[in-house]
């Protein structure tokens, strides 16, 4: 739901399900024009809410809002009037629109975005919160097309916990037409809806997501491997316990020995070496994480330049 006619949030991937392969190009398209974008979003604002920790979205976002000619606001939530006691999520919403352009917000929970969406008279951008990661998962998309030169027929396998990131990447990948395999145990399976209609938009699609709990036969003629974190922002499973629990899902060379040569390791960062990617293959010549992460910027480029022109 929202409240305002016109007004577009990428709360959700499928929120411009539409637009997504159009944003590809275009963050393609800005990649290529870095340093020439003659200003399009020239004496806009960008409010952007912390609830918790980040390097690469909060310095993506400031930068990309920068380049378009824009400017951003960084705001620590535990520094501002929102909270139970405080600011409802409503008010806040209302209140932020009378002085921003747009706002981006990392939320702890996806309730609290929402209602941001919904009472903000202005665009609202997910810079992650505990269900989806969208921007995350375009830049992923830029990355891929970067590298594999297309979408379809190619094999993403998503190895490790069934997280916001999987979430998302399960809708980018349906959209685009990609075949992705989440390769998750089964207490740690991506979200059940979000698998279902991005299951139904595949086959529409003609492509494929499948769920599997066998990294070694998920891997086979895999185009690309991608994990995340064992343990997200705010999960509280004590780190011996994601060891057990997900230690067959790390990305390592024996892994790799059984994907397509040429297939690339992706991952949204940051990683932790030695856990769900092995060193070797972090540095190793598969590896285009540092390519990923730069491309949030191009990524959120596009979002914002969508989202906000006149
Ligand atoms: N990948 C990602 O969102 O990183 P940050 O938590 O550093 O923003
Ligand atoms: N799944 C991770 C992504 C961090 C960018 C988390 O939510 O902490």
């Amino acid at each position: 739901m929202t409240l305002v006619m016109g007004k577009k949030n990428l709360i959700s991937v499928i929120d411009m399900k539409d637009e997504w392969p159009d944003l590809v190009d275009l963050a393609i398209k800005l990649k290529a024009e870095r340093g020439h974008h003659g200003d399009p979003l020239k004496g806009k604002s960008l409010g952007m809410i912390f609830e918790k920790p980040s390097t690469r979205t909060r310095i993506s976002f400031d930068v990309a809002i920068t380049e378009l000619g824009g400017h951003a606001v960084y705001l620590d939530e535990s520094k501002m009037q929102i909270g139970v006691h405080s600011e409802t999520m409503e008010d806040t919403a209302r209140v932020m629109s009378r002085f921003v352009h747009g706002i981006m917000y990392r939320a702890n929970d996806y309730k609290m975005m929402d209602k941001l969406g919904d009472w903000s008279t202005v665009p609202v951008v997910s810079g992650l919160d505990n269900l989806e990661h969208p921007c995350q998962a375009l830049a992923d998309m830029v990355t891929i097309k970067e590298k594999l030169g297309g979408f379809r027929g190619k094999k993403l396998v998503y190895l490790g916990d069934g997280n916001n990131v999987c979430n998302s990447l399960l809708y980018a990948s349906a959209i685009m037409g990609i075949d992705m395999v989440a390769c998750c145990p089964a207490i740690r399976m991506p979200n059940a809806e979000i698998m279902w209609n991005a299951t139904k938009i595949a086959e529409a699609n003609g492509s494929k997501i499948i769920a599997s709990h066998e990294p070694e036969e998920a891997c086979k003629d895999a185009d690309v491997l991608y994990t995340d974190t064992w343990i997200s922002m705010g999960d509280k499973t004590p780190e011996e316990e994601a060891i057990r629990i997900f230690k067959p899902y790390q990305i390592n060379d024996d892994l790799i020995a059984l994907a397509k040569p040429t297939c690339i390791v992706m991952h949204c960062l940051p990683a932790h070496r030695g856990q769900e990617i092995t060193n070797e293959v972090m540095e190793g010549p598969h590896s285009v994480v540092f390519d990923q992460a730069e491309n949030r910027l191009h990524a959120q480029k596009a979002v914002l330049y969508t989202l906000m022109k006149d």
